[in-house]
């Protein structure tokens, strides 16, 4: 279908069988990333094929980067190495990408010559500030609007110093900015944080051969080595598997198995959080696949209690929120969210978004500056704004299933940029999700 799409989701019975999401949005972008500069050919399975990551091996294709794609979800990258990329005739497109952006803004920073980083609407809202500050400190030279916002021109043939940063936003994408400046920069490149976020630029540095030194919240590396080619498996993406796992939680008679999913446990803050909510999930068969674990989630229905959600699981489930916010509308209670302001400056401001979503469901939500307060109910039938924001649209998708009624969500062609196929998939498991033109 193409032009705006609207989703009708309503309850559709229980949500059973198998289902392998696509592969992981954080591994993939950065194992493109570090493929492309790597010295030698690389092949990746199970990459997500999204518009976000899509639009990340389209910036190193602009770059003279030679990135085949021999079947869907497979990448072979011809490396160039440390010094090889060319210089973009245009401006880089990152798309709806904030990891692309920022990374990449890192990847550039220390290149002989200019670039420019552009994004979509919602991303040319987002706060560049945070890799801006530590990147110029380095010894990079870049400009954006405001001094915060895309685009980002960056210019060419800056020396870069290490230095240790301690970023005061719990951020895996600032962490990895700096630490990919650093790979250019000369001397020690350090970051430690407050809260630790997910490991996987540390992770892949280390698979292609970097000497890293790294745990929960540090990691330290020096610049001037080089990337050896190697073979990536990416895992399904937890953040995508969410929206099964609480879909199978609060549908009656559920019963799914999610396969081969990333259980990274910078990313599983959900499962602990839908744990202590009361659902019934259980790890089978976990194994390393690549540099991580992956294991396969059986979920069951249970019923869910609100909790309050310790402030400590935020970052571990940064992404997750939106779905956790359908989880409490179907539990017994109150839940609480708190410590999650950073929330506001996602793909949408999602805390905003989600209480405006569910309280057109009839749902009773007390919007907080940094969270919200929840009271479970059933939600009813409405009209939801996705705020162009893939996680919101999917979270809403869910939601249909447990209404008294249909409920009609706007703008879903974002779902693309990191769950192409959800509906579908979504189908498939007996959920009622059907593709609608969004007149809009
Ligand atoms: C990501 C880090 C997180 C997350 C995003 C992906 C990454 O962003 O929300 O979807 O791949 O490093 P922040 O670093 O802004 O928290």
């Amino acid at each position: 279908m193409t032009g705006p799409i609207a989703w009708l989701a309503s309850s559709g019975g229980p949500v059973r069988g198998e289902v392998l999401v696509p592969g992981d949005k954080s591994v993939s972008h950065r194992a493109i990333m570090l493929a492309a500069m790597a010295d030698g050919v690389s092949r990746i399975e199970g990459f997500l094929e999204g518009e976000d990551t899509r639009a990340t091996a389209a910036a190193f294709a602009g770059m003279g980067v030679r990135i085949d794609t021999p079947s869907p979800s497979q990448r072979i990258v011809h490396g160039v190495g440390m010094h090889g990329l060319a210089a973009p005739r245009t401006a880089i497109d990152c798309g709806n990408a904030g990891t692309g952006m920022r990374l990449l803004a890192g990847l550039l920073a220390g290149q002989p010559f200019d670039s420019v980083l552009v994004g979509d609407e919602s991303l040319s809202r987002r706060p560049m500030r945070r890799i801006i500050e530590p990147l110029v400190r380095m010894g990079a030279e870049i400009r954006a609007e405001a001094g915060d916002l895309p685009p980002l021109r960056i210019r060419g043939g800056c020396r870069l110093q290490g230095m240790l940063h301690a970023p005061s936003i719990a951020s895996a994408q600032v962490k990895s900015a700096i630490l990919l400046a650093g790979l250019h920069a000369e001397g020690i490149t350090e970051v430690r944080e407050a809260h630790p976020t997910r490991d996987y630029t540390e992770r892949m540095l280390q698979a292609f051969g970097w000497p890293i030194e790294f745990g929960p919240g540090w990691a330290r590396l020096a610049g001037g080595h080089r990337l050896a080619a190697t073979d990536i498996v990416v895992p399904a993406d937890f953040s995508s598997a969410a929206f099964f796992l609480v879909a199978a939680s609060i549908v009656p008679g559920s019963e799914l198995l999610l396969r081969s999913v990333g259980i990274n446990p910078r990313r599983t803050g959900l499962l602990s959080i839908l744990r202590l909510m009361g659902a019934d999930i259980v790890e089978t068969d976990r194994r390393g696949q690549g540099d991580d674990a992956v294991a396969d989630l059986r979920v069951r229905h249970a019923v869910l209690r609100g909790i309050d959600v310790p402030e400590s699981f935020v970052a571990d489930m940064i992404d997750e929120f939106p779905i956790l916010f359908v989880a409490a509308a179907a539990a017994r209670g109150t839940t609480r969210i708190a410590g999650a302001s950073e929330l506001r400056v996602k793909e949408s401001d999602r805390i905003a978004a989600m209480t405006q979503g569910l309280q057109a469901l009839g749902i009773a939500v007390v919007e907080k500056p940094d969270g919200a307060v929840i009271e479970g109910g059933v939600p009813g039938p409405g009209r939801i704004e996705s705020s162009g924001d893939h996680r919101i649209a999917m979270s809403f998708a869910v939601a249909g299933q447990i209404a008294s009624g249909p409920v009609r969500i706007a703008d879903c062609a974002n779902v693309a940029t990191s769950f192409p196929g959800f509906a579908e998939l979504a189908r498939g498991c007996g959920m009622n999700v059907r593709v609608a033109a969004d007149p809009a």
